[in-house]
This record gives C-alpha cells, sequence and structure tokens, in this order.
C-alpha cells in the first residue's frame, strides 16, 4: 500500500499588518485581529516577529495573541537577553530564532549557528527546558545543521530566500535542490525541518514538495494578496496549494 505524505503546515507571519498600522502610528489595521482570521481561515500557526526596533509588532501584540489563540504562537526573535527574557514569559508553543540587523529591510540570511554555538546552546536549553519548541533559522548548509544537532535545538526552519529570489529556472532549480537535500539530511539527524522566507503562491508548490517539510512561515505576500482578495481567501488559496502539492509527493 502506497504510504500517506505527510500534511504540511501553513504559519501565517503577521509582521506587515503591523508595518501598515506603524507607518501612521495609529491603531489600525491590528495584527492580533489578522492573526484571529488567518487562524478562522485555516492557518495552523501565526508567527510574530517582535524585533529588537520594535518596527512592526509590539511588546503587546505578542501578550494579545498569546492570551487568545487558538492554534499556536511562533514568536520569532534575535538571540538576546531581552528576547529570552519575554519568551520565557510569554511561553510561546515555538520560538524561531534569526539574525538581526537594524539596518535590514527583512532577515537577510540565516544564522551562523557554529559561530555561535555557545550561546545558541544555552539560549536552546534554555527555552526547551520551559516546553517550548525550538528553531533555528539557517541557510540550506550541511555544517549549520551539523551546527544546530549540537546546539541541541529540535527544528530548523530553511531559509527559503535564495530560492525565491533566483531569476532563472536553472537557479531556481539549483536551490531547490540545495533545500531538498538539507531537509533530508536534517530529518536523518532527528532534526524536524521548517521553511519560509519569500514564498508567494506562485513559487510555494515546489518547496511544498519536499516530502520532509513540516511547515512553511508565510507572510509578506499573504499579507500583499490580502489587499486584493481579503486575508481569508488568501490564507484559503495558499493552503490549498500546499496540500495539493503534498499530495503529489511520495514520502
Ligand atoms: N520565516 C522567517 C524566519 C522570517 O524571518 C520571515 C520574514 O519575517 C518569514 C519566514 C516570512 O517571510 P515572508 O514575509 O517573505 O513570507
Amino acid at each position: 500500500m502506497p504510504t500517506q505524505p505527510k500534511p504540511i503546515l501553513l504559519g501565517v507571519n503577521v509582521d506587515h499588518v503591523a508595518t501598515i498600522r506603524q507607518a501612521r502610528g495609529v491603531s489600525y489595521p491590528d495584527p492580533v485581529h489578522a492573526a484571529l482570521q488567518a487562524e478562522m481561515a485555516g492557518a495552523d500557526g501565526i508567527t510574530m516577529h517582535l524585533r529588537e526596533d520594535r518596527r512592526h509588532i509590539q511588546d503587546e501584540d505578542i501578550d494579545r495573541f498569546a492570551a487568545c489563540t487558538q492554534t499556536k504562537l511562533n514568536f520569532e526573535m534575535a538571540a538576546t537577553a531581552e528576547m529570552l527574557e519575554i519568551a520565557l514569559r510569554v511561553k510561546p508553543m515555538d520560538v524561531c530564532i534569526v539574525p538581526e540587523k537594524r539596518e535590514e529591510l527583512t532577515t537577510e540570511g540565516g544564522l551562523d549557528v557554529a559561530g555561535n554555538a555557545n550561546a545558541l546552546t544555552t539560549m536552546c536549553g534554555e527555552l526547551a527546558d520551559n516546553d517550548i519548541r525550538v528553531s533555528l533559522f539557517i541557510d540550506p548548509s550541511e555544517a549549520q545543521i551539523d551546527a544546530t544537532a549540537k546546539a541541541g535545538a529540535a527544528f530548523i526552519e530553511l531559509h527559503t530566500g535564495s530560492y525565491a529570489e533566483a531569476r532563472t529556472a536553472a537557479g531556481q532549480q539549483k536551490e531547490l535542490t540545495k533545500l531538498a537535500n538539507a531537509a533530508a539530511y536534517a530529518v536523518s539527524l532527528g532534526i524536524k525541518v521548517n521553511a519560509g522566507h519569500g514564498l508567494t503562491r506562485y513559487n510555494v508548490v515546489p518547496i511544498a514538495r519536499i516530502p520532509q517539510i513540516h511547515e512553511l512561515n508565510i507572510g509578506h505576500s499573504l499579507i500583499a494578496d490580502a489587499m486584493f482578495c481579503g486575508l481569508p481567501q488568501a490564507v484559503q488559496q495558499m493552503r490549498r496549494l500546499m496540500l495539493e502539492a503534498r499530495q503529489h509527493t511520495s514520502s
């Protein structure tokens, strides 16, 4: 009997709802409202990135959503003492640790896990001791996966930015192969695999077909699509594409 492919989950990142709010310093649109709407439309979880400079999500958004989520909060954060303290207070189901630079427009590359092994190992341990699942956002490299295994994180999130930015079919295929190999390698070490960054309804299908991927975290393109068709429809369409793609993989 053929085995059923594992389902693939959609985490919706609502940071850019807060970006629009912060552009005017008003109270709308509310990222928590968006998060609840995304949950009702079928999102499996919500990501909020509390950046050090608080450019979009604010501390009270995290508190308000953590108090009412029906799915789960994936709290995205830099590896700083301030963010660790917030994570330990809020106790989200998931934490995704990302590199953060003030001058960047968005998270530009993966973490250098090997280069920050001591700090990340301590942080992963403290979060895991508080029943928080930790993922490290990394580029698809075996060295970073090996370092993640040593640091003790249960998950990686593979950075799909280079795949999303590839301008030729050959370039995209090369990046896809790197992501697929990295996903298989991580799973062989017992690490679960998420992925995200730059995914859209036009490029998500080949990524969703990688059978080891557990969850995709998607933000900017979903919020952009929501301007034209509404957030529930944008979420439903993305989820449908992902699930249909997964039906065509063998695990
Ligand atoms: N995953 C991580 C770790 C990210 O930093 C981001 C961007 O905030 C995303 C996923 C979502 O990327 P995008 O907004 O391009 O969909």
